[in-house]
């Protein structure tokens, strides 16, 4: 889909050619003598409209007014968040097969972050998915010109929101896809594609090369399964090479049958979900290539099935992991902490500056947050912060939750240096604190986005989150860096690269 910025305020709107017509109107609006600010304070006055974020009105075919479908919108504040939840309560008029091309116009000043908010929503109302679906119910929407009145003043947060959406739905594609049209070997064929766009490069690693590294961990979770393992590496460098790296580790179980500890068979086709961390790494690298900040980043991802079969690993094997430490396995469901730890230990070698994974980790975590929130555990304050703080800016909110040492108490293992699960009561908590046992010393944070990164029910499918959290801490890394770049190197004579760039075309 294609976004277009443009200077429009309601006089030039109303001669804009276009399927649908949207009109924000925050609180407080002032209208114009155009047909449309006519129209706007007319239903207002009436009370047919309301300035609050989601109250609307449909107009078809209006005097004057060049568009055939024409919704005034209320905006509320006109913060990011009421436009989004604005343009999620008209969702269905941008899936209408008639509407091919859209003008969002904001009437009134646009903040920055709304006009970013904005092209997530309406990228998010239109998205369908398609790679196994028959191409006539493919998207329709395919332009969408986003109107404010000092289109300058938003370039950047425009173009971020365009970078986003990229991601977003990279992710989105790939964790709704079955399970046997994303196989292990598929994703990494996805990563390989990621590696075309400058600055990424990517390695896979197949089964030799992880039994080389010792990763036994993760290939006892692998070895119930036809598909052979993944170990995907991605790195994307925009900045030198002497700055340390965020590394993102995804998990990428892409069908988790629970392995001998096999899962009931309701719903267990949303098990095709487990990849979503991996989805989600995929997708921030997605919208690096496009926003090129400055700064490094590594994504590793392990990805296998977790199958019942008679080589299968059964309860009680216990296993030897990178780290040396070894492994009961307790539960071959739990397998997700399985195939992250060995990555964890992996992850020390590139001298990272943190580092987090992202996981559909325990059902627990889902009992606890819901889908509105995903769990956040750290081991550093200052990361903790500034991942809540990213989440808050993208509205893909998550949730601090503890890692007392109390909980790692029913760990313990008679057979091995610990068990893979630790009894129903705090089950997202205990699976963190295994994760920390194998956390060197760098900041680190894991995301448990089990009740986040999908939908179950009528609206069944992948949510993309939470690429918008990752991508909004990433950007302000690369602010934090260039703003600290600047005063090791004061008043340059020629202008710096800037933190975000737009598409080179
Ligand atoms: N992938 C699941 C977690 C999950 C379950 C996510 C339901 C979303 C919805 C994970 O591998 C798993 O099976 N976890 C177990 C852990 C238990 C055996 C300690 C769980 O949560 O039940
Ligand atoms: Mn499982
Ligand atoms: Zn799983």
């Amino acid at each position: 889909m294609n976004f277009d910025l443009k200077t429009l305020e309601l006089p030039a709107a109303t001669t804009e050619k276009c399927d649908l017509l949207v009109i924000l109107v925050p609180e407080g609006f002032k209208p114009g003598q155009d047909a449309l600010s006519v129209l706007v304070a007319h239903a207002l006055k009436c009370g047919d409209l309301e300035a609050k974020a989601g109250k609307h009105l449909h107009l078809y075919q209006a005097p004057a007014v060049s568009a055939r479908r024409v919704v005034l919108l209320g905006a509320g504040n006109g913060s990011a968040r009421a436009v989004r939840q604005a343009l999620q309560a008209i969702a269905a008029s941008f899936k209408l097969p008639q509407v091919k091309r859209a003008v969002v116009c904001f009437a009134g000043e646009a903040q920055p972050d709304s006009v970013c908010a904005a092209v997530q929503a309406v990228a998010d109302a239109s998205y369908v998915y398609t790679t196994t679906k028959p191409k006539a119910e493919a998207r329709t929407l395919n332009r969408v010109v986003v109107g404010v009145a000092h289109a300058q003043a938003v370039r950047e947060a425009f173009a971020q929101g365009v970078g986003l959406v990229e991601g977003v739905e990279f992710a989105r594609e790939w964790g709704n896809r079955p399970a046997n049209h994303a196989t292990p070997s598929l994703l990494a064929e996805a990563a390989r594609s990621l590696g075309r766009q400058p600055g990424i490069q990517c390695k896979v690693h197949g089964p030799a090369e992880v039994a080389r590294l010792g990763m036994g961990a993760f290939m006892a979770v692998a070895q119930g399964s036809e598909e052979p393992l993944r170990l995907i590496e991605l790195r994307y460098s925009g900045a030198s090479k002497t700055e340390a790296p965020v590394v993102l580790v995804g998990k990428g179980i892409t069908f988790d049958a629970g392995g001998i500890s096999i899962k009931p068979a309701a719903e267990m086709d949303e098990m095709k979900f487990d990849m979503c961390g991996a989805a989600s790494v995929l997708g921030v690298f997605r919208a690096l290539g496009e926003l090129q900040p400055a700064i490094n980043v590594v994504g590793l991802i392990p990805a296998c099935e977790n199958m019942p079969d008679g080589r299968a690993v059964k309860p009680g094997d216990v296993v030897t992991s990178m780290s040396g430490q070894t492994i009961e396995i307790l539960n071959t469901d739990a397998e997700g902490r399985l195939v992250l730890c060995d990555v964890l230990t992996y992850a020390a070698r590139f001298k990272p500056a943190a580092v987090v994974d992202i996981a559909t980790l325990t059902g627990a975590c889902v009992i606890a947050l819901g889908a509105v929130r995903s769990g956040l555990f750290a081991n550093n304050d200052a990361l903790a912060s500034a991942l809540s703080a990213a989440g808050d800016a993208a509205q893909d909110l998550c949730w601090r939750m503890p890692l007392d040492e109390d909980y790692a108490e029913g760990l313990k293992s008679n057979f091995a240096d610990m068990g893979n699960v630790a009894g129903r009561a705090g089950g997202s908590i205990t699976a963190a604190k295994f994760l920390q046992r194998f956390v060197g010393e760098f900041p680190w944070a894991h995301l448990d986005i089990a009740g986040s990164a999908w939908k179950g029910g009528a609206a069944k499918g992948a949510t993309g989150r939470p690429v918008g959290l990752l991508v909004h801490y990433l950007l302000g890394r690369a602010q934090q860096l260039s703003a600290k770049d600047a005063v090791k190197k004061p008043a340059p004579s020629v202008p710096t690269r800037r933190n975000v760039r737009t598409k080179p075309t």
